[in-house]
């Protein structure tokens, strides 16, 4: 998280003025900037596939894929940390507490542009990204803080889920990008090069 942070303070600086709900961004940035795809698609996507290892008969152990809602900020002003809205009533949760390695993965079919190009998700031009890292919970208020505003801006009906389901804010800690969006394999991006990217190409019609 300590990667993040600086990268997080920065974004806060710049948000009070941003509004950006559909304004879609113009394109993905180029193959050749892995890092910055990455961004992109993180902050595109408002879910993701969270795979724990089960806690659960009869697949205790074994892998266990899970949708999630997240958020890493406003449309075309992510920060890069997925942050999701967890109870402990939830099966993956529940996996969390017993082992929080898990990985995360997003992918550009979830919006418009894989669709558009009429590419199949599996093709390596729909690009998709997988986090390695753990889920953890988070435990600061002015993060937590952030985290309710980003996730309730992009989930507005997390307002209402009922209130006596012990909700918790939490963030996806990565320690490991792979990113496909091109042939010739995939790509791996460290943490700090990750936070450092930026998402987009500059263009000025997005405040
Ligand atoms: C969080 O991720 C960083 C790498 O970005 C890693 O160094 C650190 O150990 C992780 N923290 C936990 C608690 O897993």
């Amino acid at each position: 998280m300590t990667a993040a942070l600086p990268a997080l303070r920065l974004l806060l600086a710049g948000l009070a003025t941003s509004c950006c709900f559909g304004s879609l961004p113009p394109g993905i940035p180029p193959h050749d900037a892995p890092a910055r795809v990455a961004r992109f698609v993180a902050n595109q996507c408002t879910w993701a596939s969270l795979a724990t290892t089960s806690s659960h008969d009869p697949v205790r152990g074994q892998p266990f894929s899970n949708t999630l809602s997240v958020s890493d900020g406003p449309p075309g002003h992510g920060a890069g940390v997925p942050y999701m809205y967890l109870t402990p009533m939830e099966l993956s949760v529940q996996d969390l507490q017993v082992q929080p390695q898990a990985s995360l993965s997003m992918s550009l079919a979830q919006t418009d542009y894989c669709r558009d190009q009429g590419l199949d998700p599996q093709s390596p031009l729909c690009a998709h990204i997988i986090l390695s890292g753990s889920v953890l919970k988070v435990t600061e208020d002015q993060e937590a803080e952030l985290a309710k505003k980003w996730l309730f801006l992009r989930h507005p009906e997390m307002e209402d889920w009922p209130a006596d389901h012990g909700w918790f804010f939490a963030k996806f800690n990565i320690t490991q990008v792979w990113v496909l969006d091109y042939f010739g394999g995939v790509k791996t991006v460290a943490p700090d090069d990750y936070f450092k990217a930026t998402p987009y190409r500059p263009h000025p019609w997005v405040v």
